[in-house]
């Protein structure tokens, strides 16, 4: 599959909440190329300072030649994208990696804790385009508090999912872990598709694993190139072989990983 490295427009920039901003970038060759569950590495301000690019899911591709990202602030990295404004730049590489594969026969349960819901509304998006006759979404969405997610809920009902919500502080939702709502829908599924903080990641799998339901995650590391070259963010297989995430990944069918639970 191709790859770009494009220097791409800000177009907007829209803060969610108190960490959470989505920047639409102006983007064409990459946006045209992508799939869900890909991610594109981003080079943050203009300086040496950070050196790295940063690796980050592509959250929406509207067709209009814009590719849409959800970011959480917690660096600096992060921050100098944060501070981008429109018709300034940001040079992107992508997209990379493998994304999910969804069989749009059977029923499906999206699972996203914090900023790793991004590469789920462009699954529910591109599901619906490829696949108008497709089996129901059901999409479970955690986060810490109900400003992280309120919107981001909203945006999965109008495209026709059905939603779960699930906050730390209970101001939006149940009270608690998104996996809980999840084990009680799980006997409905037919496919999982997870991407999230490590932790419920395991759990998720381990719920689909006792119920026989496949599931596919998407994995985070830390990355230095994004390309497979640099080693930096392999992690340990069940087979006992290392996979790299930019490269084997993001997703991954979850019984290929050894889960630390
Ligand atoms: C495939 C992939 C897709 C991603 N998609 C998104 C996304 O859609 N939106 C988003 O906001 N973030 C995403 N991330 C995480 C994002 O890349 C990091 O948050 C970002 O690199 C932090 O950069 P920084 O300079 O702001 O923070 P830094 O100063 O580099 O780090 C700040 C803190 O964040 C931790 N951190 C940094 N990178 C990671 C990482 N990869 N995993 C876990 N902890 C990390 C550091 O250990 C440190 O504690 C993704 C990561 C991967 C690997
Ligand atoms: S980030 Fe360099 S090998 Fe994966």
């Amino acid at each position: 599959m191709p790859q770009f490295q494009e220097k791409s427009i800000v177009v907007t920039s829209e803060r969610l909440s108190e960490s959470y901003f989505r920047l639409v970038l102006e983007s064409p060759r990459i946006a045209a190329q992508a799939q869900p569950g890909q991610f594109v590495m981003a080079a943050c301000g203009s300086t040496l300072d950070p050196l790295l690019r940063r690796p980050f899911s592509i959250h929406r591709c509207l067709g209009d030649g814009t590719l849409h990202l959800l970011i959480k602030i917690v660096g600096k990295g992060t921050k100098l994208l944060a501070d981008l404004e429109p018709g300034e730049s940001c040079d992107l590489l992508g997209p990379l990696g493998k994304g999910f594969t969804l069989d749009p026969d059977k029923v499906s349960g999206l699972v996203g804790g914090g900023v790793g819901i991004a590469p789920l509304l462009f699954l529910v998006e591109q599901t619906n385009a490829r696949y108008p006759q497709h089996q129901a979404l059901h999409v479970f969405l955690g986060g810490q508090t109900g400003d992280d997610i309120r919107q981001l809920g909203q945006e999965f009902e109008q495209i026709g999912a059905s939603v779960s919500l699930a906050t730390d502080d209970g101001s939006l939702g149940m009270q608690g872990l998104v996996t809980q709502p999840f084990e009680e829908a799980l006997g409905t599924l037919q496919q999982v598709f997870v991407c999230g903080p490590m932790a419920m990641m395991a759990a998720t799998a381990t719920l689909c694993q006792q119920a026989n339901v496949p599931c596919q995650v998407s994995l985070e590391s830390h990355m230095a190139c994004g390309l497979g070259a640099c080693l930096g963010c392999t992690v340990h297989g069940a087979d006992g072989n290392y996979r790299h995430v930019c490269k084997h990944g993001p997703v991954l069918p979850a019984e290929e990983i050894a889960w630390i639970r």
